[in-house]
């Protein structure tokens, strides 16, 4: 096994070590399964603390989870889901979304990974609104922060989530980097849901720090009534559900959520800044998060993608551009983006 750390992906760290104190606090006696416990109690009180008290928190298991019970628990099937092309629902999820929740997705081509009103205005068809043969947009899901490491600011969030309502819409965000989204900007994790006026919300652990665990978060009232039955139907009702619980406790409780992600983040500008001081490679997109989209030369992705033990260092993201995504986790260390960006430099040299 390597005890390389590169940037593939911010799921292949490990886990943060006060996240392995509150398992091991957790694995304590017997309690009940399926939610009814005191740890799933308190990490459903700590949601409220950051995300108001109507906020509604569910664990479950991983991302896609979260986004399909999410988006099933407040769609029907002749709804349709306005999102970014380069949204991990449309590309990354196999389908699921479509499967699962039934909807049809309407993807819209978006510079830097975000929606903005003018993209959803022209990519609509108004005409079908009401229309009996049309499937009709009933939510906007955007991902902060995005795909592509991009962030939507409190501000652009609101907009979106203004537009929505005003059309009969909700919103929704995919927030498996939601953490890295707050840190970036330096507000509170209600400053870009509760209070810029989201509907529901997938909240990211696993990335940040935990070994597994996510939550849907409904932030309007009314939304969550049937959902312990949409998770158990999809599969992401955990019966030892203390120990995904006492997780997400542990990360909201403190300043774990922020310092896992603002690190990351951290070392994603040093990354950014490294590589781009190298002859020849230049950024794809801004860095604005814990994510580098560059674009490299042939020769250094061929000598760079995998390490010499075997370990990928990244994934190639669009091979005709040369684009690289380069993640930072909870766990990147200087050292490691110092070592990466001298190892570039060889490259260009030799
Ligand atoms: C934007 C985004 N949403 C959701 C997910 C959820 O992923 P998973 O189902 O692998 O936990 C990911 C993981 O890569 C992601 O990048």
């Amino acid at each position: 096994v390597s005890a390389l750390r590169g940037f593939a992906s911010d799921n292949y760290s490990g886990v943060h070590p006060e996240i392995v104190e509150a398992i091991l606090a957790a694995n304590e006696g017997h309690v009940s399964a399926y939610g009814d416990d005191p740890y799933t109690a308190a990490a459903r009180r700590r949601f409220r603390e950051h995300f108001g008290d109507r906020a509604e928190a569910f664990p479950v298991f991983n991302g896609t989870g979260a986004n399909v019970d999410a988006i099933d628990a407040i769609t029907r099937p002749h709804h349709a889901v306005i999102c970014a092309a380069t949204s991990h629902l449309t590309l990354d999820e196999a389908g699921a979304p479509e499967r699962i929740a039934g909807v049809k997705l309407l993807p819209i081509e978006a510079p830097d990974g975000k929606l903005t009103l003018g993209l959803i205005e022209e990519g609509i068809d108004w005409g079908r609104i009401g229309d009996q043969h049309a499937s009709q947009p009933r939510l906007i899901s955007i991902a902060n922060s995005t795909e592509l490491g991009t962030v939507y600011t409190p501000d652009e969030v609101g907009a979106l989530a203004e537009f929505a309502h005003a059309h009969e819409m909700l919103i929704h965000v995919d927030g498996a980097r939601i953490c890295n989204a707050a840190a970036a900007l330096e507000v509170d994790l209600a400053a870009l849901t509760t209070e810029a006026g989201v509907d529901v919300l997938s909240f990211g652990g696993t990335k940040n720090g935990l070994l597994l665990g996510e939550a849907v978060v409904f932030l309007a009232d009314g939304l969550a009534d049937q959902f312990e039955l949409v998770r158990k139907q999809t599969g992401q009702l955990a019966s030892k559900m203390r120990f995904i619980s006492a997780q997400l406790d542990a990360l909201l409780s403190g300043d774990l959520w922020r310092r896992n992600a603002a690190h990351a983040n951290a070392m994603a500008a040093r990354l950014a800044d490294a590589i781009t001081a190298v002859e020849g490679v230049s950024l794809a997109h801004p860095v604005e998060a814990n994510g580098v989209f560059a674009r490299l030369p042939a020769p250094a992705i061929e000598q760079l993608e995998w390490s010499a033990d075997g370990a990928r260092a990244f994934y190639v993201w669009d091979e005709p551009t040369g684009v690289v995504r380069l993640m930072c986790s909870w766990d990147t260390t200087g050292g490691d983006v110092d070592a990466f960006a001298s190892r570039l430099s060889d490259t260009m040299t030799r």
